[in-house]
């Protein structure tokens, strides 16, 4: 069944109140919930009750028995006839040990916890389930104090206390009306890191982030992040924490990253949990990004939800913009932009360009949880920040205060957030909304003529949006692009950087009068996501590298020159490696300065990205030609690497800026001195292996040696197993290292590593952690052979049974078929036809599978 968005209709009952009353066990809980239903439709109105996998055990309307009810399909029918109100108890059973798919309540290590969003509410009890409908939430919890000592919801405990043998209770409840997704509830045995925060207003709130014993020293980088974006969040969006509390837990088996339950935020592990020893840098940086966007979400999601599941970006979009400005403020604005849209073109440049792609705002769905994608959240973001660059600071801030204000306790729809920017910002986004309906990454094609009659130079620009499933023609839209025009020779050309609004299919923007050629800077900072076509003159690329003001500008330079040299040589073309080499030697010279930006900007694009540059991929070539230039650049700046490896590491547990880009920068000196085959290499990986007193270094040196063929890999990773074989994070790592080395027996190794006795697909990190790597490891999964597309489609096919959501997240790099030659084709095409063809398949594998198949 397709839902669409043109079809919502306002809820024709409310459920002002909630009462829910859970008897816990692990292989069953009983849970009676009492709702008190008001109807809002004028007319009488049966009340259909969501339901995933339910039975009703009992249903009274307002104390009695009641027998007007039927199942429709997983659902409850209740005729209440023509009452207008009422309170409806409905009794059910579930088994949290047997709820492998992680939705709704499940069992993870002996403890119990929840994931509700999108619809996992339902598979508790009967429920509209839809965020359109809000409540106040009490919640009684009871159970065996042995099993489960400690007892949480939402909100503020207000009662608790013991009962008959061994058991004890608590009651909860949350003063803000909520949707359902965001109810949970823990119950396990856990240990709490307690602290405090006080709000600008002067609110004392208790914060304590939950984990097992023997993880709570883990959780003081999560603890001071949470402090940081409560103080960030008062600052920069005037808006403070509304309760007296605040929790967090972290479960070890999770779907996705972290969930923004009202006061209850529930994490997967990876997220909350880092020290020196076991966590990087970049796990560092995961925390505190991720705890912050889970913060930010009290106000961008549950003050203010969506309407509807199609909004999802409202509170994702933004909330996503919101963690990228709080961590841009934590740490390096330059390297977190260029992080962002790494992962902006790693991850929604294939999705837009596939058979997968969807605007921001979908317009129909199969499943819900499918369209957790890169471009709601990714694409989202960077649609906010679009809005915020055209009005500035400080008027992005009115309408945001505008829109808090609106729709505070509300159900909202993008639109109305559109509609705060415009009213309180004062801009006027009718053609700007074209970023909500369009699907595809719009493309600017860019050239500098000189005007025969004037003599000046005109920047010439034109967009074209491509065409995407269901969307075979598209406008132009509102392509905001800062742009900066470099005078060399003295003219008199704009000195200063200054914002053009592209609104038109093609316009032209006067640059004033140069005597040469000016060097043009173009969509400086990446202030629209879009994929700029400019043909540059010879030098220009490198002079931008070396000389442009802006660091993303000069990291966007670097790459394109990167990624030209590959192309050409990819193409067959005979490539002189030193203009590349040169750049690199230059960038490299500013290192003391600013060690993060440039192990950055001297990275080589990925062998994916390099492929989404060419008509038809060549895996196999790629491979080979970015090895051969990262080898050409490794001997030509062989004593540059040296002398970096040479210096002492800054201590692990020094976690300042430029300690965490001198690290970095020692990863990247690593990679480039390992590529050149030198004989010696392999020992130098493994003297920085044994020697490093954290986990940056260990794993940087592990990653290099795993992808060569020394004594040295398997004493590394063999030392790594024993040494943290009973640490699932770091296991992890292990298992991820050697799914995404370059060797050329990867896909056999990663087929061997999945009958490995800590290998199981019962945990979505380990899942992700091999097979995930292996989709992201280029020329691996498109082995000739095709084995690697046989090894996911197997996976996909023993996972859907279990946990049909992460199952349905590895189809999309089978869907990618038509960017390959047709051998890849024939072979990738069959593998999702395998997986269409097996019984009894989730809504999620078969929309994701069937949409990946019609290409
Ligand atoms: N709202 C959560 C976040 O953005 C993600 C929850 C997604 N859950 C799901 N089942 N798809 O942090
Ligand atoms: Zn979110």
């Amino acid at each position: 069944v397709t839902i669409h968005r043109g079809d919502y209709r306002p809820p024709e009952w409310q459920l002002p109140d909630i009462a829910l009353d859970f008897a816990l066990g692990i292989d069953e809980t009983r849970v009676t919930a009492a709702l008190s239903v008001v109807r809002s439709a004028d007319a009488p109105a049966p009340l259909t009750l969501r339901g995933d996998g339910l039975t009703a055990l009992a249903v009274r309307v307002d104390g009695e028995g009641w027998n007007d009810w039927r199942m429709e399909g997983p659902d409850l029918v209740v005729d209440l006839g023509d009452r207008t109100a009422a309170v409806v108890e409905v009794e059910t059973a579930i088994n949290p040990a047997a709820n492998t798919q992680l939705m709704g309540l499940y069992a993870s290590n002996g403890m119990l916890c929840t994931q509700c969003e999108a619809e996992g509410f339902r598979r508790i009890t009967f429920h509209p389930d839809r965020p359109d409908v809000l409540s106040r939430y009490k919640v009684r919890m009871e159970g065996d104090k042995a099993l489960f000592p400690i007892l949480l919801s939402n909100g503020n405990c207000i009662e608790k206390g013991e009962s008959e043998g061994g058991r004890h209770w608590a009651l909860w409840e949350d003063p803000w009306p909520k949707p359902s997704y965001l109810f949970a509830l823990v119950a396990g045995d856990l240990v709490v890191n307690r602290d405090e925060f006080v709000t600008l207003s002067g609110r004392k709130v208790e914060l304590g982030i939950w984990v097992r014993e023997g993880d709570v020293e883990r959780t003081s980088h999560a603890m001071q992040a949470l402090k940081n974006s409560m103080k960030w969040d008062e600052q920069v969006y005037g808006r403070e924490y509304d309760l007296d509390l605040f929790n967090i837990v972290a479960v070890s088996d999770f779907n996705m990253g972290a969930m923004e339950n009202k006061g209850l935020n529930i994490f997967n592990t990876r997220y909350i949990l880092a020290d020196p020893d076991t966590a990087t840098d970049l796990d560092y940086d995961g925390v505190e990004g991720v705890v912050a966007h889970e913060y930010f979400h009290n106000w961008s999601g549950n003050r203010v939800t969506c309407r509807d599941w199609f909004q999802l970006s409202l509170k994702e979009g933004f909330t996503v913009f919101r963690d990228q400005s709080f961590s841009a403020d934590m740490g390096s604005p330059a390297v977190k932009r260029i992080e962002d849209v790494r992962l902006l073109r790693a991850a929604q440049f294939p999705e837009d360009a596939g058979p997968l792609a969807h605007p921001i705002r979908p317009d129909s769905y199969q499943e819900i949880s499918n369209f957790y994608t890169a471009t709601v959240y990714n694409k989202g973001a960077e649609v906010i920040r679009m809005m915020h660059a055209m009005v500035g600071a400080e008027r992005f801030r009115k309408g945001t205060d505008l829109y808090f204000e609106r729709h505070d306790g509300e159900a909202a729809t993008c639109e109305d957030f559109v509609r705060a920017i415009e009213d309180g910002a004062g801009v006027d986004l009718t053609l700007f909304r074209r970023w909500y309906e369009q699907a595809g990454t719009p493309r600017v094609t860019a050239r500098i003529e000189s005007d025969e009659d004037t003599g000046e130079r005109v920047l010439h620009l034109a967009q074209a949006v491509p065409a995407t499933p269901g969307q075979p023609d598209k406008a132009p839209t509102l392509i905001p692009l800062r742009i900066k025009a470099f005078d060399l020779d003295g003219g008199h050309g704009i000195e200063e950087e200054r914002l053009v609004l592209l609104d038109r299919g093609e316009m032209a923007v006067p640059l004033g009068h140069y005597r040469s050629r000016p060097m043009l800077s173009l969509n400086r900072g990446f202030s629209a996501p879009v994929i700029v076509d400019f043909a540059r003159a010879g030098g220009e690329l490198a002079w931008l590298a070396a000389h442009d003001d802006d660091p993303f500008a000069r990291y966007e330079a670097l790459q394109q020159l990167m990624l030209d040299t590959l192309v050409a040589a990819v193409s067959g073309e005979t490539v002189d490696h030193s203009v590349v080499i040169d750049a690199v030697a230059q960038t490299l010279g500013g290192r003391a300065a600013d060690p993060a930006f440039v192990a950055e900007a001297v990275l080589l694009p990925s062998e994916a990205f390099v492929g989404d540059q060419m008509v038809v991929v060549d895996p196999d070539a790629i491979r080979r030609e970015r090895l051969a230039l990262q080898a050409a650049i490794g001997g030509a700046l062989e004593a540059e690497w040296r002398a970096i490896l040479a210096e002492t590491p800054p201590p692990a547990a020094i976690l300042s800026r430029k300690a965490k880009g001198g690290r970095r920068l020692r990863g990247v000196a690593l990679a480039y001195l390992a590529a050149t085959g030198l004989p010696d290499t392999p020992a130098v990986a493994f003297g920085i292996f044994s020697d490093a007193d954290g986990m940056t270094e260990r794993q940087a040196a592990l990653a290099t040696l795993a992808h060569g063929d020394s004594d040295e890999r398997v004493a590394a990773l063999d030392i790594f197993y024993q040494r943290y074989r009973d640490n699932p994070l770091v296991l992890d790592k292990w298992f991820q290292v050697q799914a995404w080395s370059l060797r050329p027996d990867t896909v056999d190794a990663v087929r061997e590593l999945a009958g490995h006795p800590d290998f199981t697909l019962a945990n979505p990190n380990r899942v992700r952690s091999l097979y995930g790597a292996l989709t992201g490891n280029q020329a691996a999964f498109h082995q000739a052979d095709g084995a690697g597309y046989r090894l996911i489609a197997d996976l996909v096919i023993a996972l859907d049974p279990k946990n049909p959501q992460t199952a349905a997240r590895m189809i999309p790099p089978l869907g990618r078929w038509k960017r390959f030659d047709e051998a890849r084709q024939t072979m990738m095409k069959a593998e999702l036809q395998r997986i269409l063809a097996q019984p009894g398949l989730s809504r999620d594998v078969t929309e994701q599978a069937s949409k990946s198949l019609l290409g």
